[in-house]
């Protein structure tokens, strides 16, 4: 096959988020916090997949937003109004074999040099040192639940000082403070966002022009990790989904393992991940090249229903207003094309489309912070960045809607930046019009 684009079509300068973001992500929470407060962020722990093997390391997103450090075995330690320093890592000491056998890590002249901690120590001797830093802070910033183990070295800690008369008496939950910051992405965090679909855009395509009837759905997932991994991209925001046909009728489907049949429609929902950054981008496309009648007229539906949602997206607008959009075009769609009939209406349509119109996303795919406020749904405000994704899953088995629709799974999934103004389509160049399909599906890249 030939290569749809070569390594000198690489832009000059790859994003990234400059040292100090990360510095002002740090201020902004140390002034929030103030004096008296101890905030404690782990790193993820490595996780084995089977015996001495382990997965690729992937940073947590709360410790990454705040440091960019990028190693295991680390925890940042923030001490708001300390003198000799309010940002204090724990990370791996230099070690020859370690380095030997597997490359080059920061050490602790690296987290302050590089990442810009005012001093960093081994986090082996974290158990010692960390707890007496917290002497006469009586407020601890910290979430429990996310990492067992460093949880319960966080409660062997409190355990010492409550034994002491002055003890750190408060826990405070950190994740609402932090995951508010994350909602709002900087211009820096757009631009990586922006990476993630432009490479994610190269997936797509790759596979839109490869497909053909026969494949297996892991040929199509072959495309578009082959497009990612050559420009640098190993990871992926989430498993990729190629649902084939009536695979496509299950949401999380990710065997990948059906084949594309002629006059069937393909569902592929793939985002790269980029510096940590997710795109979450679905498209949906014939199997051969051509949409039947009934596949094109639910198509056209769910386009109509995802243009109808991205018309809400602008400052001020509830969280739920793309979403109600989306279910009223469906809902009005379905009838008039006799899809769905008067009685237990309500009820298919739940079956239909149980699958959320949309989600927060950044750092993690389904990103973090709260829908509703004060039990309001949210408003949307510039800089919150979420995906647009109406689907119609027609299960085969689903005797209450009329044979000829029936095993029809479609889903229509772009990034959205909500601007000032309005909104930006993030993911607007990935083919979606049925004629930008039924033009690169198959052409052969
Ligand atoms: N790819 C996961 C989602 O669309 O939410
Ligand atoms: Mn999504
Ligand atoms: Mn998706």
């Amino acid at each position: 096959m030939r290569r749809a684009s070569s390594s000198t079509d690489r832009p000059v300068r790859e994003p990234v988020i400059e040292r100090r973001e990360y510095a002002r992500r740090r201020r902004r929470l140390l002034e929030d916090a103030g004096e008296g407060c101890a905030i404690i962020v782990p790193a993820a722990p490595v996780v084995h997949r089977n015996r001495d093997i382990e997965y690729p390391y992937r940073p947590g997103s709360d410790f990454f937003y705040l440091t960019g450090f990028p190693e295991p075995d680390a925890a940042a330690l923030l001490l708001p109004g300390r003198g000799a320093g309010e940002y204090l890592l724990f990370c791996r000491e230099h070690d020859p074999h370690e380095e030997r056998m597997r490359g080059p890590s920061a050490g602790l002249e690296g987290a302050c040099g590089r990442y810009g901690a005012d001093d960093a120590f081994p986090i082996d001797d974290v158990d010692e040192i960390l707890p007496r830093l917290l002497e006469d802070r009586p407020h601890i910033w910290y979430s429990m639940g996310e990492y067992p183990a460093f949880d319960a070295q966080v409660l062997g800690w409190l355990e010492r000082l409550r034994s002491r008369p002055a003890d750190p008496s408060e826990l405070v939950d950190l994740h609402p403070r932090v995951h508010e910051m994350r909602l709002y992405k900087s211009r820096a965090e757009v631009r990586m966002i922006r990476r993630a679909v432009e490479l994610t855009e190269r997936a797509h395509r790759r596979a839109m022009a490869a497909c053909r009837p026969g494949l297996a759905e892991y040929e199509v997932e072959a495309e578009i990790l082959y497009e990612l991994h050559r420009t640098g991209c190993r990871t992926l925001a989430y498993p990729c989904i190629v649902a084939a046909g009536a695979n496509a009728c299950r949401p999380h489907y990710t065997a990948n393992s059906g084949t594309l049949r002629e006059g069937d429609l393909v569902l592929v929902d793939a985002g790269a991940e980029y510096g940590c950054y997710a795109a979450d981008v679905s498209r949906t496309w014939p199997v051969a090249g051509r949409f039947s009648a009934p596949q094109r007229a639910l198509y056209e539906l769910v386009l109509e229903a995802q243009r109808a949602a991205i018309d809400e997206v602008r400052p001020g607008r509830s969280w739920q207003a793309p979403h109600a959009e989306a279910a009223r075009v469906l809902a009005e769609g379905l009838a008039g094309h006799g899809v769905i009939g008067g009685e237990g209406r309500e009820d298919l349509m739940g079956r239909l489309c149980a699958y959320p119109t949309g989600h927060w996303l950044g750092l993690d795919v389904h990103d973090v912070s709260d829908y509703r406020v004060d039990g309001e749904p949210r408003e949307l405000e510039a800089g919150m960045v979420m995906t647009i994704e109406p689907g119609l899953y027609i299960d085969p088995a689903e005797l209450a809607v009329p044979s000829p629709w029936r095993g029809i799974g479609i889903r229509i999934e772009d990034v959205v930046l909500v601007t000032p103004n309005g909104a930006e389509v993030l993911s607007s160049s990935i083919p979606k019009s049925v004629e930008d399909l039924e033009g690169i599906v198959g052409s052969g890249a």
